[in-house]
């Protein structure tokens, strides 16, 4: 089954109310003859808005990289699925590697920031991956499996349609070290399988299935012409105009 394409860069804690605006415009300025690739971008929360006034009108996306799953409340220091689409995202990463490892984000908490999400009408990238350790003691397809039953539990194949899977294995993420085509291919083709198990086969058809960890443009066309890999989300190489637009044309 053919399936779209969709490259999204997760900017992390990184630029600056300036350098935001000029990279998002210069990557929507890049992608006007694009027709055959979704893209998008996820600024820190306080670029959200002027990022996406700034490219309006364009093909390219703004995403948040993460949410709290409530409308409102009393939770200091968080921002909701709301008001991220009132600052003009459609779609959030949930359950990043950096979420789950250094803010010790738990599954069950994830699980109900896709619901959330889904819930306001946002896209959700849902990220799974397995530690090196993890890999090493040939438990990669029992964390994967666990990450994923637990992040989209409860979830209707209806709502699966605005679900991406983003496969980041921890140890490939700014190390420079990337997953082999090969493993890649394996690892998605294994999720696939799992997603239509739990949600059946014409859901996991068309389930779009991102890598990341360390996507460059010297490395993303192996990666991405892979027949279960459906898009990469990139961190680094987002950061340059060039380098992200080159990962974009990768895809084509
Ligand atoms: O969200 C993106 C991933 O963490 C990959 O980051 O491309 O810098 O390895 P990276």
């Amino acid at each position: 089954m053919a399936r779209a394409k969709l490259i999204v860069g997760n900017w992390k804690m990184y630029t600056n109310a300036k350098s935001s605006v000029e990279l998002a415009q210069a990557v929507a300025e890049g992608l006007k003859d694009n027709t055959q690739v979704m893209v998008g971008v996820c600024p820190p929360f306080p670029w959200l808005t002027k990022v996406s006034e700034a490219i309006k009108g364009s093909k390219l996306e703004v995403g948040a990289q993460n949410f709290y799953p409530a409308k409102e409340g009393a939770f200091t220091g968080e921002v909701s699925p709301g008001m991220l689409k009132e600052a003009g995202c459609t779609f959030s990463i949930v359950g990043h590697s950096e979420r789950r490892h250094t803010l010790l984000e738990p599954d069950l908490l994830l699980n109900r920031k896709v619901k959330a999400g889904i819930a306001a009408g946002l896209g959700i990238i849902f990220c799974v991956g397995e530690l090196l350790s993890e890999r090493e003691a040939g438990h990669t397809e029992a964390v994967l499996e666990f990450q994923i039953a637990a992040g989209l539990a409860g979830l209707t194949a209806e709502q699966l349609k605005l679900v991406t899977i983003a496969y980041e294995p921890v140890w490939a993420i700014g190390t420079g070290k990337v997953a082999t085509p090969q493993q890649a291919q394996e690892v998605h083709a294994f999720i696939r399988k799992f997603i239509a198990k739990q949600f059946g086969e014409t859901v996991a058809q068309s389930l779009l299935i991102q890598y990341g960890g360390s996507v460059k443009p010297d490395n993303a066309a192996e990666i991405l012409k892979q027949p279960d890999v459906d898009g990469a989300l990139v961190g680094g190489a987002s950061l340059k105009t060039d380098s992200f637009l080159a990962i974009v044309k990768a895809a084509y």
